[in-house]
């Protein structure tokens, strides 16, 4: 028998309180159309919000970049708590500028010669395929690495050039940048332990410094995965790996924590083999 909404009793509730269209700085969850590899790894957490009836609520901007902006977006179902998320939007033609090099673009493929020769030539076609390469290369990475237990961000969805992601932090505030913090052996310790767990995965991060570990209740979280790279069959793949350790022992270093960069990768190398 067809099923009608409509024939639904109303709701007892105050419709004056019932919301029924999104409002300003809202949209309806966008969640029901995201095709199922483009939504993050199952189990999924239970703070997920997948129900049709959500509306994704605009409540302000975490850090704006030269590549993507991160936002604060909640996703409820009017009258029901609902989880906040961080939302990071690459930009898109004209917006962006193209700091990422092509070092972490080799050997990489991308979905077609037409997609390769616009994304070389830097046209309007070939930023916005740019743009959206890079939150489709950053939520399979992060999916990967959470999978694999590696203290990442949960990633929800991406959808065109939008990364909706865990929030770390305490209710609205984010989490601090481990370059905001005075760390400790601690600090470091699970620095090593992320970048050991990176590396037996077989990947370099490519971009790894105190702005892209977050420090949120004592534990380090790892963000800022696009550029993520095989270590092995990118040509670069060791390069990356070795400046990684070098921005990680030279910053440590220097506050006091002090830790030796080759030995660091030279222990990092053993994982790859
Ligand atoms: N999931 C997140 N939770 C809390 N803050 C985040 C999250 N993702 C990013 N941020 C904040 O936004 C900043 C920029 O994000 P990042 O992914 O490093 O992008 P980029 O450096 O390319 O602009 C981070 O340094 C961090 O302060
Ligand atoms: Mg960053």
């Amino acid at each position: 028998m067809p099923f009608f909404a409509s024939d639904l009793p109303l709701p007892e509730t105050d419709l004056s309180f019932d919301q029924l269209e999104p409002g300003v700085d809202q949209r309806w969850s966008t969640w029901p159309s995201i095709i199922p590899t483009m939504r993050g790894p199952e189990p999924r957490p239970s703070w997920v919000v997948t129900s049709s009836g959500a509306f994704d609520t605009e409540l302000g901007i975490v850090k704006t970049g030269k590549e993507a902006d991160v936002f604060l977006i909640e996703r409820a179902e009017p009258g029901h708590p609902g989880a906040v998320m961080a939302a990071k939007r690459y930009r898109g033609p004209q917006q962006r500028d193209f700091h990422r090099s092509s070092m972490y673009e080799e050997g990489r493929r991308t979905r077609s010669t037409r997609d390769s020769r616009a994304i070389a030539n830097k046209s309007s076609y070939g930023r916005s395929v740019a743009a959206e390469h890079w939150s489709v290369a950053e939520f399979e990475a992060m999916s990967r690495l959470y999978e694999l237990g590696a203290p990442v961000p949960y990633p929800v969805q991406v959808n065109g050039t939008e990364l909706l992601m865990e929030f770390i932090g305490s209710g609205r505030t984010a989490a601090p940048r481990l370059a905001q913090v005075s760390p400790t052996r601690d600090h470091l310790d699970q620095v090593v332990e992320l970048m050991h767990l990176i590396a037996r995965a077989g990947f370099a991060h490519g971009d790894l410094s105190p702005y892209n570990l977050l420090v949120h209740e004592g534990r380090v979280v790892v963000i800022d995965l696009p550029q993520i790279v095989d270590a092995v069959s990118n040509p670069n793949g060791l390069d990356l790996l070795h400046r990684d350790c070098v921005n990680v022992a030279t910053w440590f270093t220097r506050q006091r924590v002090p830790v030796d960069a080759e030995e660091l990768f030279a222990e990092l190398l053993v994982e790859l083999w």
